[in-house]
């Protein structure tokens, strides 16, 4: 479980699933099962046509956080289909960035992803950036150097007090939707590894910054992948479009 100087979060990313009424209807469940303390920060990423209304079924609720699941570094103008950290500012308060799928189907780069975690940072929203490894490269031994190299990109050079805004998610390519989590030992080894990049930037802040993992996470799983120290929490997908599975997920982050 997280170190006492971080405080765990579960963030729920239901990629292009749900429409508004049922992204309305998700989020009430969730609102509704959730404890007046719940153990770890929650925050929903629904697609960007329901961060509005959940907005404002939300307010209030400090219980519950809103993010993006992307954003587009530029501020305004002839971007055509995109939406601007600068436009999230009044919807939400984190935007993932780097998600693998953003990187393999739709082509980001370390430095398009760096774009995009400056500009959230630029219009005070806080960012998820998203590492992970596929399959090839894990079984090449080289998980460190690939998850490396992207914090690497994410933090050289970023000033302190913006570094410290950001969470990381280590999600292996091979976990996600497939059913096979990483092992709580492989998911820990990884938070230690991304860890010691950032300390190499940034020592002061190694210990403050939050390690998420990413990747079948579950009811049945999430106990055991949120129990090392390294691991701050998760971020979820095919489990947190059951509300009470999400649920399940985020009770799993209460110390043990
Ligand atoms: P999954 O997705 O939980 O469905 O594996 C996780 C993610 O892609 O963030």
């Amino acid at each position: 479980m997280t170190s006492p100087l971080r405080r765990p979060l579960v963030a729920g990313n239901w990629k292009m699933n749900t429409g508004v009424e049922e992204a309305l209807e998700l989020a009430r469940q969730v609102q509704a099962g959730l404890p007046d303390r719940p153990p770890a920060e929650v925050v929903l990423l629904p697609p960007l046509i329901s961060l509005w209304p959940l907005r404002q079924l939300l307010r209030g609720d400090d219980r519950i956080g809103l993010g993006a699941q992307n954003c587009y570094w530029e501020r305004s103008g002839a971007f055509t289909g995109e939406v601007s950290a600068a436009m999230l500012r009044s919807l939400c308060d984190y935007v993932l960035v780097g998600h693998s799928e953003r990187r393999q189907l739709f082509g980001e780069t370390d430095d398009q992803v760096r774009l995009k975690l400056d500009a959230v940072l630029a219009s005070g929203l806080r960012p998820i950036v998203a590492v992970g490894e596929t399959l090839d490269q894990r079984q090449a031994g080289r998980t460190d150097d690939v998850i490396g190299a992207q914090a690497r990109a994410a933090f050289q050079g970023l000033e302190p007090d913006l570094a410290a805004r950001c969470t990381v998610a280590y999600e292996p390519i091979w976990a996600i939707g497939t059913g096979r989590s990483a092992s709580p030992e492989d998911a820990a080894g990884a938070a230690d590894a991304i860890r010691r990049v950032i300390d190499s930037l940034h020592p002061a802040l190694a210990r403050q910054i939050r390690v998420l993992y990413g990747g079948s996470v579950s009811a049945e799983s999430a106990a055991d992948l949120f129990a090392p120290e390294a691991v701050d929490g998760g971020l979820v997908g095919g489990a947190s479009l059951r509300a009470g599975e999400f649920l399940a997920v985020v009770g799993a982050a209460a110390p043990v």
